[in-house]
């Protein structure tokens, strides 16, 4: 599929700022959707209110799946989107072909609260639940390879459901992941020294659980997924993407000039905070409208 042409999109934890700017600029540029949502209202209005998506572009191009990202069924219901062509059709839900979505975004997520502990004063609300999200991903897309995936476990915003076995219509397609991991899972920690043995201190038990869905995708070796891209943030902020974009990396100008390398970086310093709209705008710009990632 060239870059040109439309792709499927398969969201979870759209309701967070990452993911939903993502799925935003997604649907605003015309790709058909499927979104995993535990509150499809909540969905709906953020997608419209925090994202300024017209409700004609969300009735047109967006399928909000309501479910929990632990269950298996309604995340194989998400993983399946309608074929482009299918979706003005007049036929019965039940008989449009489906295949998985070309680009699985998820920024599946818990929050932290406090406790009174010296050892760990912050533990997550769902300690497991970004590794627990990527394994259901998977275990779900075993079952629509193996043709087992059947039946319906979540009400379909905008249809009954599903209730027959189907296979998706190129059954072979692998899709291309995209997850929002956190600074600090890396090898190469990525913090900042400053704040590092604070960062880990506090923020340890999302770091454990971004590390352990790290592991999982990065040994996948291409069961489920043809590829994949892991998105590292430090410290996400609200407010709109910024105008001129960023610039990741480092140029040679002004080398000449004898300048050092980091008076040589360009644009805004790669540094602690990036807003969420950045990071989505990144991952539609880069990876879902990108030329050079291919969809095969
Ligand atoms: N905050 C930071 O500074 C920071 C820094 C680095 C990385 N991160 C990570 O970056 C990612 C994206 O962050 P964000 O701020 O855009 O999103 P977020 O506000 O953390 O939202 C998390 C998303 O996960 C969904 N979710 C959680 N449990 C679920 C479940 N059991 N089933 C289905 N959905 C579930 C939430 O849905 P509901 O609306 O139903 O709750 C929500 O859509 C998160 O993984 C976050 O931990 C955050």
């Amino acid at each position: 599929m060239s870059a040109a042409k439309t792709k499927t999109i398969a969201a979870f934890g759209a309701t967070g700022g990452v993911v939903g700017s993502s799925l935003a600029r997604a649907l605003r540029a015309g790709h058909f959707a499927n979104a995993l949502a535990r509150n499809p209202e909540k969905l709906f209005n953020s997608l419209i209110t925090s994202h300024n998506v017209p409700v004609q572009t969300l009735d047109k191009y967006l399928t909000i799946v309501e479910g929990d990202v632990r269950d298996r069924a309604a995340v194989a219901q998400t993983l399946l989107v309608k074929r482009t062509t299918d979706r003005d059709d007049d036929a019965e839900d039940n008989d449009i072909a489906r295949d998985v979505a070309d680009v699985i975004l998820s920024g599946i997520g818990s929050f932290p609260y406090f406790q009174w502990s010296i050892r760990t004063p912050f533990p997550l609300r769902d300690p497991t639940i970004t590794e627990d999200g990527v394994a259901t991903i998977f275990g779900a897309l075993d079952d629509i390879f193996a043709g087992t995936f059947s039946g319906k476990s979540a009400a379909n915003r905008d249809e009954g459901g599903m209730t027959r076995r189907r296979r998706p219509s190129a059954p072979g397609k692998k899709p291309l992941l995209v997850v929002v991991s956190t600074a600090g899972a890396s090898r190469t920690q990525a913090i900042p020294w400053p704040i590092r043995w604070l960062y880990n201190y506090l923020l340890g038990p999302p770091l454990a659980d971004k590390i352990k869905m790290e592991q999982l995708v990065m040994s996948d070796q291409g069961r489920h997924v043809q590829d994949f891209v892991i998105m590292r943030p430090l410290i996400l902020t609200a407010g709109g993407a910024t105008e001129e974009g960023w610039e990741w990396g480092l140029s040679d100008a002004g080398a000449r000039d004898g300048q050092s390398l980091r008076e040589r970086e360009p644009g805004p310093v790669v540094g602690y905070f990036v807003s969420r709209e950045d990071v989505g705008k990144f991952i539609f710009e880069k990876v879902v409208g990108a030329a050079n990632v291919m969809i095969l």
